[in-house]
């Protein structure tokens, strides 16, 4: 397919190598004699995506100087045996974040353990406690995807007070706390989900358009209103391989900014969880946040 002319492209990547080199250079600037940031990731299993991104983790906090603590569980802990963990990580003075990867095999209680998950520590921000303290607008940790498509569309001088955003999925890692975060700046915001009714059109109302429904090529042109701000949160796998997201390429024809995937939010995630676990340990640390 002809690459699309129209719209200018979100570049994720960029960004987030800038976010990722400025919080290196914190790092680097710390006080004399006081440990790097330390992010720690507990996976249960061994689902191919979950390890590319446990992986994809880890080697952003070694480049950003941070620590990496690797916890890996066989696929079938016991609910104990992750509960146990997190409690020592919870206890340990030296862990900043720590993160559980979703999703859990299904013999585990999964909102059980985010809710063990010391709110200070929880650097993926899905705590009842961060969940609350995000929709009263309150300061917390907030979810890294949600952020990231905060500050891509912040980059590009994407003013959303005032303005119709429309984010199609609710899901608690993705569309209901950007809906929170669209709120709290100010955006008329509309969720749409697989029940809502003439979802084209309540997609169409958009002048920000920011998809999370894990389906690929499902926005298509006739769904997107001319000179829209199109986010794609999407990452699916096709069967021969590529990865694509939720909204078609065409739709770069109608859109005035769009994110790229790969390469748009993707990588945004993960800088924004670099992010989270610098501001766990600078209000630990009492280092400047
Ligand atoms: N699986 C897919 N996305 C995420 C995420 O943001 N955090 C965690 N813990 N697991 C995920």
């Amino acid at each position: 397919m002809r690459e699309p002319q129209s719209s200018r492209w979100m570049d994720g990547k960029q960004l987030a190598a800038q976010m990722r080199a400025a919080l290196a250079a914190r790092v680097a600037a710390r006080p004399a004699g006081i440990r790097p940031p330390c992010l720690a990731v507990i996976q249960v299993g061994d689902v191919a995506a979950s390890s590319v991104y446990v992986r994809n983790k880890r080697r952003a906090c070694l480049e950003a100087g941070f620590q990496s603590i690797g916890v890996a569980l066989e696929s079938d802990a016991t609910q104990v045996e992750l509960e146990t963990r997190v409690q020592a990580l919870n206890d340990d003075p030296d862990v900043d974040g720590i993160l559980v990867q979703l999703p859990l095999p299904p013999h585990l209680d999964g909102n059980r353990v985010l809710g063990m998950i010391d709110p200070a520590k929880d650097v993926d921000g899905f705590h009842p406690v961060n969940v609350g303290r995000l929709v009263l607008g309150q300061d917390g940790l907030a979810p890294c995807t949600p952020r990231g498509v905060m500050a891509l569309l912040a980059h590009y001088g994407v003013d959303v007070a005032g303005r119709r955003a429309v984010v199609l999925g609710r899901s608690a890692i993705v569309g209901r706390p950007l809906a929170a975060m669209l709120l709290n700046a100010d955006a008329t915001v509309t969720v749409a989900h697989s029940r809502t009714a003439h979802l084209a059109q309540v997609a169409a109302e958009g002048e920000i358009l920011v998809v999370a429904v894990g389906r690929p090529g499902f926005v298509t042109p006739g769904m997107v209103r001319p000179g829209a701000v199109v986010v794609d949160v999407g990452i699916n796998r096709l069967p021969d391989g590529r990865i694509v997201g939720d909204v078609r390429l065409d739709v770069a024809h109608v859109a005035s900014l769009m994110s790229p995937v790969p390469g748009g939010v993707g990588p945004m995630t993960i800088a924004a969880l670099l992010e989270n676990t610098w501001k766990s340990y600078a209000t630990r640390m009492g280092v400047d946040a």
